[in-house]
This record gives C-alpha cells, sequence and structure tokens, in this order.
C-alpha cells in the first residue's frame, strides 16, 4: 500500500475512533437532570472528539512532508481554494478542517453562554479556549511562515492540545450541569492529578520538539540507546530523545500510582485507569516508533495516543477539581424533573 494510502486509511480509522467513542460518551451520559442542557453536553463532546481527530490530521501533514505544501498564508498559492494535489489536500485540508472547528466553537459558546444559568460557571472556560484558539490559528500561520521552526511545530503541538484539554472540560462541565453528581475525595489527587497534566504536555512539547528537529531516529535502539547506555547524554539530539524518554517513565510510574489509588474510586478511578492504559500503550507505540524506524502508522497513533492521554488527564484533573453542584436546590430540581 502506497503512503498516501496508508495516510487515509488511518485518518478514516481515526474519525470512526472518535465518532464511536463521543456515541459511547454521550450514550454513557448521566440523563435525567436538566434535560435542555443534555444537547449542548453531546454537542460539546462531539466537538472534543472531532479535535482530537483534527490534532492527529496534523501530524498527517508533518509526517508526509506536506506542512510547506501551501507556502504561504492564510491564502494558498495566492489564492483562496488551490488546484489540490495529495500535499496540498493534506495541509489546505487541515486548514480549513480547522476553520469549520473553529466555527462549531463558536456556535457552542453562542448556545451555551446565552443562557444565564451556564454563563458564570462556563464563561471562563469558553474564554481560555478562545485564547487558546485564537493563539493556535497565529502558530499556524508562523509554522508555514518560519518554514516548520522546531519551537513554532512544537508550540503549535501545545498549543492545540490545550485547546482539546478545555473543551473536553467545558464538554465534562456541560454533563455536569446536565446532571449534578457526587465528588469523591481521594487522597493525594489533588497532588498527583495536575503533577500528571502538566508532565504529560511538557512531554507533549519535547515530542513535538523530538520529532521536528529530527531526533526521532537519534538513539536507534530501545532500552539503550545506541549501546551507549540507557541515558547516554542529554545534550544534542541523542540527549532530546533521552529527556522524552525519561519523561516518559516518570509519566507511567505517576500514571500507575494514580490508577492504585483510584481503583474503585468514582470518576477519579476511572480516569486514572485510563491515564494509566494510555501511558502504558504511549510507551508501547513510542519504542515501536524507534524499533521500526517511524512508520507513518506508528508516528500518527503515537500523537493521537498523546492527544488521548491530554483528554484522560484532563477527565482526572475534573474529577479531582470541579466544584460540587449538586446544590439542594439542583437536588430537588432533577427529582421533580
Ligand atoms: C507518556 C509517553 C509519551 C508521550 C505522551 C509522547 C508524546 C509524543 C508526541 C506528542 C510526539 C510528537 C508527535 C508529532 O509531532 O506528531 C512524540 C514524538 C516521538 N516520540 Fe514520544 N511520547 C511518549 C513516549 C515515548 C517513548 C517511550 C519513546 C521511545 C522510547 C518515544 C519516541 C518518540 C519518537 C521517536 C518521536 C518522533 C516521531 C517522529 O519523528 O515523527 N515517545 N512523542
Amino acid at each position: 500500500m502506497s503512503h498516501d494510502v496508508r495516510t487515509l486509511v488511518l485518518l478514516v480509522i481515526v474519525a470512526l475512533v472518535a465518532a464511536v467513542s463521543a456515541a459511547v460518551a454521550i450514550g454513557s451520559g448521566r440523563r435525567g437532570g436538566r434535560a435542555e442542557v443534555v444537547p449542548l453536553a453531546r454537542g460539546a463532546t462531539l466537538l472534543s472528539a472531532s479535535v482530537w481527530v483534527l490534532l492527529v490530521f496534523g501530524a498527517s501533514v508533518r509526517v508526509n512532508g506536506a506542512g510547506l505544501a501551501c507556502p504561504d498564508w492564510p491564502r494558498c498559492f495566492g489564492l483562496l481554494v488551490p488546484a489540490i494535489d495529495w500535499p496540498v489536500f493534506l495541509e489546505f485540508g487541515h486548514r480549513v478542517y480547522a476553520g469549520g472547528e473553529s466555527i462549531a466553537f463558536v456556535a457552542l459558546g453562542f448556545l451555551v453562554l446565552r443562557r444565564a444559568d451556564l454563563r458564570a460557571r462556563l464563561a471562563p472556560w469558553f474564554a481560555a479556549a478562545a485564547a487558546a484558539l485564537g493563539l493556535q490559528i497565529v502558530l499556524g500561520g508562523l509554522t508555514v511562515l518560519h518554514l516548520l521552526a522546531e519551537w513554532t511545530v512544537a508550540s503549535h503541538l501545545v498549543c492545540g492540545n490545550l485547546f482539546s484539554a478545555l473543551i473536553a472540560v467545558i464538554a465534562l462541565e456541560l454533563w455536569e450541569a446536565a446532571s449534578p453528581s457526587e465528588r469523591v475525595e481521594v487522597p493525594g489527587a489533588r497532588a498527583l492529578a495536575p503533577a500528571l497534566a502538566g508532565l504529560v504536555l511538557a512531554q507533549v512539547a519535547l515530542g513535538g520538539l523530538v520529532a521536528s528537529s529530527g531526533a526521532g531516529l537519534a538513539c536507534s535502539t530501545w532500552p539503550g540507546c545506541n549501546a551507549d547506555g540507557w541515558f547516554p547524554t542529554l545534550s544534542g539530539l541523542v540527549g532530546l530523545q533521552v529527556l522524552h524518554r525519561l519523561v516518559a517513565y516518570g509519566v507511567v510510574t505517576l500514571a500507575l500510582v494514580a490508577a492504585a489509588i483510584g481503583r474503585g474510586r468514582g470518576r477519579f478511578g476511572r480516569a486514572a485507569f485510563a491515564v494509566a492504559a494510555l501511558a502504558l500503550a504511549q510507551m508501547a507505540l513510542g519504542v515501536a516508533n524507534v524499533l521500526l524506524d517511524l512508520p507513518v502508522e506508528v508516528t500518527l497513533l503515537h500523537t493521537g495516543g498523546a492527544a488521548a492521554l491530554v483528554l484522560a488527564t484532563t477527565a482526572m484533573n475534573h474529577a479531582t477539581f470541579r466544584a460540587p453542584i449538586a446544590t439542594e436546590a439542583v437536588k430537588s430540581d432533577l427529582v421533580t424533573a
């Protein structure tokens, strides 16, 4: 199968996985409660799933070497709609898809924020997501104008994941507003959950640097690095990959601790289990990337895995820190609904 067809097949599979995950998330969303908020929660969940697809789509632009297929920005070859070949399809398609996501985000914001009962709780999250989206659009443009400089590629990846995390928070808050739940306090969660989220985001930044600097093949063996021991240096391209591996071991260790302390403890426990499973899968994909010389499929799955890990750590933090909505007034609403 050619490189192009493999990318296309993988993108279709990624879109199907996102659609099924969104359907499962929507199906398992608590029912009852304030029925009129449920469609908004569903819409936000779909938006969150499609942002995840967008992140993998973005990576497919990079792995296919299509990052400069449109040499200018915001137009492409000075045109609003350029002639389409495979690289332009990826690069320009990524821009069009991102444009569609931006419109969907604005529409969701309008529908949610016009409701006085949701505004106070959701407005700060929409403001943060709007700021991340604005920055992401600028970074996307800079990525093209600075000819794929490492810092623009890495910060575009981090900012995209931050936007994705904020949309996930909005979806989770809307499900909570639709049908409040009790929060279970888990000892240690208030330290572990933010530590994991921060470490995963730092790892996404490092991964972006590894990918854009060509450090992906600087160590071509695992667990050692080119027969020079496990951690030969922290400088240069080899050092960048070694650091990426070190942080991965830190993420996996913390994720396993979180899963152990969260066992059987409600939403935190389920999110912690997902974080641990995804961290282990992500490790395996990272190792496969190195041992198999960065095949397209593995690289795209590795990006998708990182984005899923960001979503799972977001859910874990939401389970830990969300303000309880279950006031007596809301509870009595629920009983009468
Ligand atoms: C928590 C675990 C990990 C996370 C969250 C993570 C995340 C990432 C991300 C976000 C990228 C950039 C992808 C892109 O630009 O599209 C990346 C690239 C990369 N990662 Fe990881 N990673 C993890 C573990 C590992 C491990 C354990 C290894 C190797 C032993 C590894 C090897 C690589 C390589 C080689 C690349 C470059 C791929 C390329 O050049 O296209 N990763 N990682």
